[in-house]
């Protein structure tokens, strides 16, 4: 990983990628917008070409005009006109049947076109942007067509997009699948949380100061909490989401990347391997839940109606092509213990879910309380402990809140926060999330992708869960409304061990103005 602050990024060599999958949302929506900033960038090698392959009819004529077409409104700042017209001038469709070995030999010969026009070198790269069950027949048919080969300093690299495998067996089958026809080295599983800049700024928040470290453990942190909140509902995706639910779809995953980021040692170098281990045996560490913890440290919740703000929310079996029976869960929660010397007892809680109050994602790591209590009137309950809170989304910082004296001849406590927030220093930042990934797998840095234990490990930790929710299915669905922060059973976890979940909107009052409006009160 380039982790030098001062190095310019450069363009990585020659190359073409190679989109399965290509009339979805993904290309419009994500890739194509994500390649033109770095063409912005100048990080896209100038010898580069766009291959699409799907079934239809489209042809690299019409392919190229609803793409222009479309862009401009899923780019995330308007688009330069001329630098569109130079990647448009590289972009071709190869229509075809992902299962058809024809498809396969009208693509090598694409490439042979492109490497002829845009110099890009043999170097190729295949994006699976297409439902898991192609994800196999795709591999096995570029290893057959022999363009998943390496040979005179080419190389051959493809990118897997999520969910892979759909629990831990499937996972297993699919990373063999995958590893009969390339090297785990050629294997790029993305994970869009990594393309997150906040998400990378936890591992150099960690590891580049020199003040966080030895407060970094049992010792010092109470417990952990990680939300990913959505406002949203499944939207048009209730045929996939009826066959994932909100564990699958959010936790072995995105959830696990922040967890592993927050409580992984400090790896020797940022050498790909080296970082994923580090991820991994906290993944490794992580007790698996038994029967009977399933019951009570686990929670599922789904959503019904509700209003928010005036508006009416569906609730989840009321929208399209979901069952109106359904038993999904569109929340969970969590409670996890990490095995091992830095972590041993310190609970690391999870929740996400769907159409709940707010949108953010965030990592709460909250101190332990002070062993003793110096100030009179003050008891140890009424001391407020230390709180760093990093916001991941939608604001995207770190806030340290701790406390002090408030003014007056009386000694009184308040809370008061110390904050960084990435706008107000660095502005902000107008990316989609897959320019580094997209830009790490042309360079040939896995770093932020998944290894194959990884995401084995991930399931490993989930798959307990997924039994016993299995056998027992849901009675109490749905059991939180739209617009709410979820079932009772999620704070529940918590209060039973004493402790609550940030209450997200409420407690990011500006503590600034709450203060001076108390001491304004207390003056007049
Ligand atoms: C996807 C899930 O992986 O992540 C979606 O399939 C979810 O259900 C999305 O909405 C959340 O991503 P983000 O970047 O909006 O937090």
């Amino acid at each position: 990983m380039n982790t030098n602050h001062a190095e310019a990024p450069s363009a990585t060599a020659a190359c073409a990628m190679v989109i399965f999958g290509a009339t979805g949302d993904l290309t419009k929506r994500k890739l194509l917008p994500a390649l033109l900033n770095l063409a912005q960038e100048k990080v896209l090698p100038q010898h580069f070409a766009i291959i699409g392959v799907a079934g239809g009819e489209a042809t690299t004529e019409s392919f190229r005009k609803s793409l222009t077409a479309e862009i401009p409104q899923f780019a995330p700042d308007p688009i330069d006109l001329k630098m569109w017209d130079w990647l448009v001038e590289r972009i071709y469709f190869v229509p075809g049947d992902f299962a058809n070995p024809d498809t396969y030999k009208r693509l090598q010969v694409q490439l042979e076109t492109v490497n002829k026009n845009h110099g890009c070198s043999g170097n190729n790269f295949f994006y699976l942007a297409v439902a898991p069950r192609f994800f196999a027949t795709i591999v096995q048919q570029l290893g057959a067509a022999g363009l998943t080969k390496e040979e005179n300093g080419k190389w051959a690299r493809v990118i897997v997009e999520k969910p892979f495998g759909h629990d831990l067996q499937s996972a297993i089958q699919l990373n063999t699948e995958l590893k009969k026809v390339l090297t785990e080295k050629q294997i790029y599983r993305i994970d869009h949380y990594l393309g997150k800049e906040t998400v990378q700024n936890v591992m150099v928040f960690r590891f580049s100061n020199n003040i966080i470290e030895p407060l970094w453990n049992r010792h010092y942190i109470d417990h952990v909490q990680i939300t990913a909140a959505e406002t949203v509902g499944v939207e048009h995706r209730g045929g996939f989401y009826e066959t994932a639910g909100a564990l699958r779809d959010m936790v072995p995953n995105h959830l696990f990347q922040l967890l592993t980021m927050t409580a992984m040692e400090p790896p020797i170098s940022f050498d790909a391997d080296e970082v994923r281990n580090k991820q991994a045996e906290i993944l490794h560490a992580i007790q698996p839940l038994t029967p009977e913890e399933v019951l009570t440290n686990a929670v599922r919740g789904q959503y019904g109606p509700g209003d928010v703000d005036g508006k009416h929310l569906p609730g989840y079996r009321e929208e399209p092509d979901v069952d109106p029976q359904s038993n999904t869960e569109t929340f969970v929660a969590l409670k996890l213990l990490v095995d091992n010397w830095r972590w041993a007892g310190v609970p690391f809680y999870l929740r996400t879910g769907k159409s709940l109050a707010q949108r953010t994602t965030e990592i709460v790591v909250q101190f332990r309380r002070t062993p003793f209590v110096l100030f009179r009137n003050t008891t140890v309950k009424n001391i407020e402990t230390n709180r760093m809170v990093i916001h991941i989304q939608p604001e995207e910082g770190i806030s340290l809140s701790f406390g002090a004296k408030v003014p007056g001849s009386v000694m009184r406590l308040g809370l008061v926060n110390m904050d960084f927030d990435y706008d107000t220093y660095f502005g902000t930042e107008h990316s989609t999330g897959y320019e580094r990934l997209l830009r790490d797998c042309m360079a040939g840095d896995a770093t932020l992708f998944q290894r194959a234990d990884m995401v084995e490990a991930g399931w490993s930790v989930i798959q307990p869960i997924l039994d016993v929710w299995h056998a027992l299915p849901a009675r109490n669905f749905p059991n939180y409304p739209a617009g709410s922060w979820g079932p009772a059973e999620a704070d529940e976890l918590l209060a039973r061990d004493g402790r609550t979940w940030r209450r997200i909107g409420e407690e990011d009052v500006d503590l600034r103005s709450k203060h001076l409006a108390e001491r304004k009160a207390a003056t007049t």
